[in-house]
């Protein structure tokens, strides 16, 4: 079957590109307002575009054109962090999706502990075993359509790793960092069933 995006409804696209681009990484990104205030919510057009130097990317949608505060803020301060979702911090990144108003404290609304950045003003999740501290480095927003969407670049100018998860040559120990990924609907994966696939292709 071909389908032309513009000739269905825009949510049964959604349904379709959400159920195929499957597991997609969360970026929990945490940003701060002008005024101070915290703000703390989940994103799964999410990814890590670049190592040398790294950059991240992760997209808002603007649903009826209205701005969610994550990029109402990074928009206005051009920082925040992304912390990495486990397991153990499913209910708790879920809770913190929840349309709350832009005073509103996402860390206090699911009990989690903000902690202080080095490089950035948006606080870190404590509970996260990873964080990556981000500088906005560019921004684009998509054709002006109901739910457009803006793609946020930011390059990561400093990473936090937990040093119970992390083994001698930079390695993660996978058996204690238990990511989760997001499927369609409402539903998630985990990532403790893992195949090796060797890169030593033998070219005939
Ligand atoms: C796992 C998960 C992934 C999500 N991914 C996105 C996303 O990629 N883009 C988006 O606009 N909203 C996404 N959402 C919804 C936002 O987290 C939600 O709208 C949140 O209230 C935005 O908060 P803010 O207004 O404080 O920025 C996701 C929600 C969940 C639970």
């Amino acid at each position: 079957m071909e389908i032309h995006p513009g000739n269905h409804e825009i949510k049964d696209v959604y349904k379709l590109l959400t159920a195929a681009v499957t597991p997609r990484p969360i970026g929990w990104i945490s940003s701060i307002n002008a005024k101070g205030e915290r703000n703390l919510a989940p994103f799964s057009f999410f990814n890590v575009v670049g190592y040398d130097p790294p950059h991240v990317i992760f997209s808002p949608i603007s649903p009826n054109g209205r701005k969610k505060d994550t990029l109402a803020n990074v928009l206005e301060t051009g920082e925040f962090v992304v912390n990495m979702v486990t397991e153990n911090l499913a209910e708790q990144m879920n809770k913190t999706s929840a349309p709350l108003p832009p005073e509103a404290d996402e860390f206090e609304f699911a009990g989690l502990t903000p902690q202080a950045s080095v490089l950035v003003k948006p606080f870190r999740v404590l509970e996260s075993p990873i964080h990556f501290e981000c500088k906005l480095v560019h921004h684009y927003s998509f054709r002006d359509r109901q739910n457009g969407s803006t793609v946020l670049i930011g390059e990561v100018v400093l990473i936090h790793v937990a040093d119970e998860i992390l083994k001698p040559g930079f390695k993660i120990d996978t058996d204690l960092y238990k990511t989760i990924g997001k499927m369609e609907g409402g539903m998630y994966c985990r990532t403790s069933d893992q195949f090796f696939i060797s890169r030593d292709i033998p070219i005939k």
